[in-house]
């Protein structure tokens, strides 16, 4: 059990928040979420919260699968304790499908590069099977084409502009971001430097780190996903992180780098916008960069997570 949390807890989160919390009753595992790791400013009402934990149960569930056990969950269990997410009941798999093992193996690989990217290889044949992981969450994804990145550059810009003079916000991001040694946050390590940031157009501005020119290619070709629901709900969240974890994995198998990215998302003219991109009317809730990493790059070192002691517990059964 405690191996199996341990690889899981690589999941994604927003800022490297990791706001999730098991609990095993010796039977059951309750996923709940760490309300004090909120970002009150940049997430107010816990969607990106919930859609980390989200990630972080489906890596959960992968690497259970992975070691012969079928995950049976009930998502939101309790409407009276919006904090419980889900409750995961275990009974042995013993052939769980083919593309387990490879993605649990991508769990240690997987980076968040904000790096400028180069076309994604192989793109055609992956999307299929990254169109069939994210339908049982009923979480569409859609392409965007290049004619819509400047539209997409445009509205970061804009986050970016109207963030700018958010001092809740520039405090949240100043505290989670830009510090070493420490079990949470995105490192400098992780970051990007101003000529790099300006090479890919529709990141997140982080605070900005000194990093001489690490990848070639003058331009960001990777290819713009949007992951969206019908609708907004703590359970739509939840299969929205569940979703993403899956094509993250799914990408990074396949050898391809990705970052998530939901400033856009924050706020309603981001939101308005990407609605608009997309083809059917829907609410989206992730865009996600998905490029091909040159080999003559720096490796990006893996985010540090937090102790397992922080984030399980085991109860009494009841
Ligand atoms: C819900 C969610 C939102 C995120 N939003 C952004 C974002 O807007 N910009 C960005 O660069 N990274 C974003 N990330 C990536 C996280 O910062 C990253 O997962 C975290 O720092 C841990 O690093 P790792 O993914 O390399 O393990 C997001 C991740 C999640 C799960």
């Amino acid at each position: 059990m405690l191996a199996a949390l341990r690889l899981a807890a690589r999941a994604p989160s927003v800022h490297n928040t990791q706001p999730w919390c098991w609990r095993f009753d010796g039977t059951r595992l309750h996923l709940y979420t760490d309300a004090d790791r909120l970002l009150s400013s940049t997430d107010p009402l816990g969607r990106q919260l919930v859609i980390s934990c989200g990630a972080m149960l489906h890596h959960v569930r992968t690497v259970f699968a992975d070691r012969g056990w079928h995950t049976d969950t009930r998502r939101v269990p309790n409407p009276q304790r919006p904090d419980h997410l889900a409750t995961i009941e275990f009974r042995p798999w013993p052939d769980p499908p083919a593309g387990v093992h490879t993605r649990v193996l991508a769990i240690d690989q997987r980076r968040t590069d904000r790096l400028p990217l180069a076309e994604p290889q192989g793109f055609s044949d992956i999307l299929p099977r990254m169109r069939m992981l994210t339908a049982p969450h009923e979480v569409a994804l859609a392409v965007l084409d290049e004619s819509a990145r400047p539209r997409l550059a445009a509205a970061s810009a804009q986050a970016g502009a109207l963030r700018h003079h958010d001092l809740l916000y520039q405090t949240e991001l100043e505290w989670w971001a830009g510090h070493p040694d420490r079990p949470e946050g995105v490192p400098p390590s992780a970051l990007v430097s101003d000529a790099e940031f300006a090479r890919v157009g529709v990141g997140r501005v982080f605070p900005s780190v000194r990093h001489s020119m690490r990848r070639a290619q003058p331009e960001d070709h990777a290819r713009l996903v949007v992951l969206s629901t019908d609708g907004d709900s703590v359970t739509r969240w939840l299969h929205t992180g569940e979703a993403l974890s899956a094509v993250l994995l799914e990408c990074t198998a396949a050898g391809l780098a990705t970052c998530a990215l939901t400033h856009i998302t924050e706020l309603p003219t981001g939101r308005k916008l990407l609605a608009s991109l997309i083809p059917n009317p829907a609410t989206p809730q992730v865009v996600i960069r998905i490029g091909t990493a040159p080999d003559d790059g720096d490796m990006i070192p893996p985010t540090p997570r937090r102790p397992l002691t922080d984030i399980f517990t085991r109860v009494g059964s009841h």
